[in-house]
């Protein structure tokens, strides 16, 4: 079994400050990394910026700056949120690093001796805030209906990729799921959108301008430079070392991908363009793309025209870091589309934060304090039925992270929580502590064990409230261990339960 997972985001415009569309699917990658460490010993997780092309060139334009020093402090910018985040990426990738360049370079180059690129006049009119070509159809009253600007027309002379030629393999690899290349789209309803307009034709690509300074020349014509979208597909293998030749690269070990996660917008480049690339060089596809929803906020799109952009550093004044985490992967299902709002977030985190976790580990140990000092001992014959019953819950959390089910994985720890309480609530510890010391204390040992499980959940979630948890309750297994063998239950390792912190106030 191949002993690495490797999950990448997309690569973020460096024409602005992050807003929380990114943040979602950087935490979302990061949930899934912190949970497959604990079984997998190499795990790869990559992030980056993506600093081509005309829309960086605009945006530092606009800053009176040069695009590489306006890049470096939108990068900056970047790594502070995901540090703010608690993101713990395994890499960086800037497509302005020397190793992504040379990596475009040998790519490109070999795609041109394959016969894969020619070259051939075009015409079109050209989104700048897409960095793409639209066709007349997809246009609304002659504009782009995601940005409402006009596209600019633009005739040139320009070097294509032989995309169309890739056409029928690709159907057949995302179709057949027992061929050994199955190359997966996820959601089904996305693989079912990419697969109709595939079946519509396939026309080749331009992957070349001949006006744009600000990006990579081409190999073998340096009058022109490379398409910002070809150049940013890339990051996916320069990151891992595809242009290093020597035989212990990352690349081997790492390529292909488990999992590029991303958003519909870009569905299209990922799960069409990029996989033909891929097979033009005979390289191997990534496992799967992910597409997770796209929210809009209040009923509106985001924009910095209306002004309701929200950053995730606005949510973490209120809610703290994990909280922020949480919200966000919990605001809707994880695949599908939604709305998201201030007031939503501030009725989750009093619901599932406030009143159902943070309650239920404050309530029982502050028992566990009360009525035995802080010291409850395990019961006779435990893990009672109910017990081992009730944890079942946890059997499908692995197979939640693997099929990208981020919302799924955290129910279980809600649910695992909302149990707990209701058992604390039938089995009123206030009343035995009157009439049965013995009862009491197996009542409170396996509300502890509940803790104890959420506690290995939020480790990927809510790493510090994790911690909190863990101390609080005095463990002294390893949090990963734990995780490693949820199938077997462990019991309290520790002897003395303490006073717990607050971990989430109610917010009024
Ligand atoms: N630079 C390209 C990606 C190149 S990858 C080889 C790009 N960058 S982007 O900054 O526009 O980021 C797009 C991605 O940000 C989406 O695919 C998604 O992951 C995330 N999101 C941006 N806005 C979002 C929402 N409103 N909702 C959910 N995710 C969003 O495209």
């Amino acid at each position: 079994m191949k002993d690495s997972y490797y999950i990448t985001t997309p690569i973020y415009y460096a024409n602005d400050v992050l807003h929380i569309g990114h943040t979602y699917t950087t935490v979302a990658a990061d949930i899934i990394t912190r949970w497959k460490k604990n079984s997998v010993n190499n795990v790869f997780f990559l992030t980056g910026s993506d600093e081509h092309g005309s829309k960086i060139c605009e945006a530092a334009k606009e800053k009176n700056k040069e695009p590489l020093a306006y890049c470096n402090e939108i990068v900056d910018s970047f790594k502070n949120t995901w540090q703010q985040l608690n993101i713990e990426y395994t890499s960086f990738i800037r497509t302005t690093d020397t190793v992504h360049i040379l990596t475009v370079e040998k790519f490109i180059q070999a795609l041109y001796d394959n016969g894969d690129i020619y070259k051939s006049n075009y015409e079109g009119l050209y989104c700048v805030p897409c960095e793409k070509f639209l066709s007349p159809t997809e246009l609304v009253n002659d504009l782009c209906p995601d940005h409402n600007t006009k596209p600019v027309k633009q005739c040139e002379e320009n070097y294509f990729f032989r995309l169309s030629k890739y056409r029928d393999q690709l159907i057949e690899l995302i179709t057949n799921k027992n061929h050994l290349q199955h190359f997966d789209i996820l959601p089904e309803q996305r693989r079912n959108e990419v697969l109709g307009k595939l079946k519509l034709g396939l026309d080749d690509i331009s992957i070349s301008r001949t006006n744009l300074p600000w990006a990579i020349p081409l190999p073998f014509d340096k009058s022109q430079t490379i398409y910002v979208w070809i150049d940013a597909l890339l990051n996916y293998i320069s990151a891992i070392g595809y242009a290093d030749d020597s035989e212990k690269t990352q690349f081997k070990k790492f390529w292909p991908a488990d999992v590029h996660l991303l958003a519909k917008d870009i569905l299209w480049f990922h799960s069409v363009i990029w996989p033909a690339m891929l097979l033009a060089l005979k390289l191997p596809l990534p496992a799967k793309v992910f597409s997770h929803g796209f929210f809009t906020v209040e009923g509106q799109k985001m924009s910095k025209t209306i002004g309701n952009v929200l950053h995730a550093e606005d949510l973490v004044k209120i809610y703290g870091v994990d909280a922020t985490r949480f919200l966000l992967l919990t605001a809707f299902p994880f695949g599908s589309d939604g709305d998201i709002s201030l007031a939503l977030f501030k009725e989750k985190y009093n619901a599932h934060l406030a009143n159902n976790i943070g309650n239920f580990v404050s309530r029982v140990t502050n028992m566990a304090q009360k009525y035995f000092n802080g010291k409850v001992t395990i019961p006779e014959n435990w893990p009672d039925p109910e017990i081992t019953e009730i944890l079942k819950i946890l059997e499908p959390a692995d197979t939640h992270i693997s099929n990208v089910r981020v919302d799924s994985f955290i129910e279980i720890m809600i649910s695992l929580s909302s149990w707990g309480n209701l058992y604390i609530d039938k089995n009123a510890p206030w009343q035995l502590a009157k009439t049965d010391m013995k009862a009491l204390e197996k009542v409170l040992y396996n509300a502890l064990i509940i803790i104890k499980y959420i506690a290995v959940l939020s480790s990927a979630v809510m790493p510090e409230s994790a911690v909190k948890i863990w101390k609080t309750i005095d463990e002294k297994q390893d949090i990963q261990e734990c995780a490693r063998n949820l199938a077997k239950l462990s019991p309290l390792t520790g002897s003395n339960v303490n006073k717990p912190e607050i971990l989430f106030p109610k917010i009024l």
